[in-house]
């Protein structure tokens, strides 16, 4: 059997269409369920809509449409950014389902006989916009830390015992340092924790659009504890004749978030499993933040960048590589067309555009459209090149691995570029015409380079990566990382169509970029 690699995605919040942040955590996660797939993993993706709490209640009473209606109508538009953006999640969680109820109500439950949720009453600061808690010492100048406005919230709660999980989630930490990624963030973390912590109010009694607290129709569940029991939701917690499927599937390999929801998953979401003895997942990855030219995404700026329209624009697969290859994955990042541009132009369109058409059109022009055999002899040039290439899997592996998608990128990009210069040093042209043999064994070994660059960027650029497999007539069933290295060299003697040019050039209105 497959072994089996589970990864999440945050679920979003419908108070809003999809915009360019939503659209980058999906298409992360993408990128390594699609990785581990042609890597051999049985891979369960899953992403979904969060869709409680006073945010999305707010937002429906702004349109004067019942939550019910309205989260129906926003989480679709989130459902359908998985056939716009090629994304390949197996399921789609919405918190309004039924069977999202019972996994809350279970975990609520467990957690309840546990002794660690107990009922009192709660009068602090609320931010609805992170629908977050602050203590009084984190407010200034009456903003929560992330800028949102709070108000002051009294009301009877129930309560987590968090306090009592301090020691436990360091000595975890301590015990696991590889579960949270980038190293800085995991660093924030600890020093939170550190910093002590105090019981979390876990349910609400002033509305009522969330997850009934089981026996206390008063309360509905703090839409946090509801949104992270979604993870287990979906792999059979709570349901009937789940078992099997969540014994398979949980603890996730990787949740994936964003900078500004880590505290939740790394903190909260482990203290409540420890509390219901589950097991923790194995690692959450935080990435950062984009900007659009410089400036702070914001719907009061109207600068927000809507994802399909970014596609439309510039071709979904180079929108795809831009936002995985532009930014060291875990920093901040900027959006600007130049960048955009530049990229589709020299990575795409210069390096490995050219590099496809400049060995397909030669080989169609001098080796009568059919591709050469594999050569019987190999020079050092060649074996020095296919090395690298070979050696590709296990680098892709790593960096996967460790969530560093650029890096992966780089690699296979550091070899196009060797390839290119290696095209240079050869000049099949010249050998056209004195040494035919020579000429076709060159390139072979770049046909069969650019074969497994082809194969490892498929989890990126899936459409691009699929048009020159295409060309070189690899079957479909010939593109899994199995087919990588040397143990399975390009066949020769395949007839091949005239080639066509796989990325375009950008040119602007204005002419810029032609
Ligand atoms: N509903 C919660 C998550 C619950 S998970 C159990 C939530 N939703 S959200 O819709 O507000 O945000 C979802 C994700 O989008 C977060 O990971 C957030 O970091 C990401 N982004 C929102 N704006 C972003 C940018 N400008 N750039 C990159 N990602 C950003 O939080």
């Amino acid at each position: 059997m497959k072994p089996s690699y589970y990864l999440t995605t945050p679920i979003y919040y419908v108070n809003d269409k999809p915009h360019i942040g939503h659209a980058y955590t999906t298409l992360a996660c993408d990128a390594l369920a699609r990785f581990k797939r042609l890597d051999g993993f049985d891979v369960m993706f899953l992403t979904g809509t969060d869709e409680h709490g006073q945010k999305v209640q707010k937002s429906a009473e702004q349109k004067g449409i019942d939550p019910k209606a309205f989260t129906d109508e926003v989480s679709q538009n989130f459902r359908d950014l998985t056939s716009t953006l090629d994304f390949t999640n197996d399921d789609f969680i919405r918190t309004t389902e039924e069977r999202h109820y019972h996994a809350c109500q279970k975990l609520w439950s467990t957690l309840l006989a546990e002794g660690d949720i107990y009922l009192d009453s709660y009068a602090g600061w609320y931010a609805v916009r992170d629908e977050a808690f602050y203590a009084e010492s984190e407010i200034k100048d009456g903003k929560a830390p992330s800028g949102a406005p709070v108000e002051w919230v009294e009301e009877p709660s129930y309560f987590f015992r968090l306090s009592a999980y301090q020691d436990r989630l360091l000595e975890f930490y301590e015990n696991n340092p590889d579960f949270v990624a980038p190293k800085s963030r995991f660093n924030e973390v600890k020093s939170f924790v550190s910093g002590g912590l105090n019981d979390l109010s876990v349910s609400r009694a002033s509305f009522s659009w969330g997850v009934p607290v089981p026996d206390d129709e008063r309360h509905v569940m703090y839409v946090w504890l509801d949104a992270l029991t979604n993870y287990m939701t979906a792999v059979g917690y709570g349901q009937e004749n789940g078992d099997a499927d969540y014994a398979r599937r949980w603890p996730a390999d990787l949740h994936m978030v964003g900078k500004d929801i880590l505290r939740f998953h790394a903190v909260y979401w482990p203290a409540f499993l420890m509390a219901a003895k589950l097991p923790l997942p194995k690692r959450v990855f935080a990435h950062g933040w984009w900007t659009n030219e410089g400036q702070k995404i914001s719907k009061s700026l109207g600068n927000v960048i809507d994802p399909v329209e970014l596609a439309d624009r510039y071709g979904l697969d180079q929108m795809r590589y831009f936002l995985l290859r532009e930014v060291p994955f875990g920093n901040d990042g900027d959006f600007s067309h130049s960048a955009m541009v530049h990229r589709m132009n020299g990575d795409l369109a210069n390096d490995l555009g050219n590099l496809c058409q400049r060995v397909l059109s030669m080989i169609f022009k001098n080796c009568d459209a059919t591709m050469p055999a594999c050569p019987a002899t190999l020079e050092d040039a060649d074996t020095s090149l296919l090395n690298r290439v070979d050696g590709m899997l296990e680098r892709q592996r790593a960096h996967y691995d460790n969530q560093l998608f650029h890096e992966a990128l780089k690699d296979a990009w550091d070899i196009v570029g060797e390839a290119n210069r290696y095209v240079d040093e050869m000049a099949p042209w010249s050998l056209r015409k004195t040494d035919l043999e020579r000429m076709a064994a060159v390139l072979w070994v770049l046909a069969e380079t650019i074969r497994q660059v082809a194969i490892v960027i498929q989890p990126v650029m899936p459409t691009a990566a699929a048009a020159i497999l295409d060309q070189l007539r690899i079957p479909e069933d010939e593109r899994g990382f199995a087919m990588l290295g040397a143990g399975n060299r390009l066949a020769g003697a395949t007839p091949l169509d005239k080639p066509t040019p796989v990325f375009p050039r950008f040119v602007d209105d204005e002419g810029e970029g032609a």
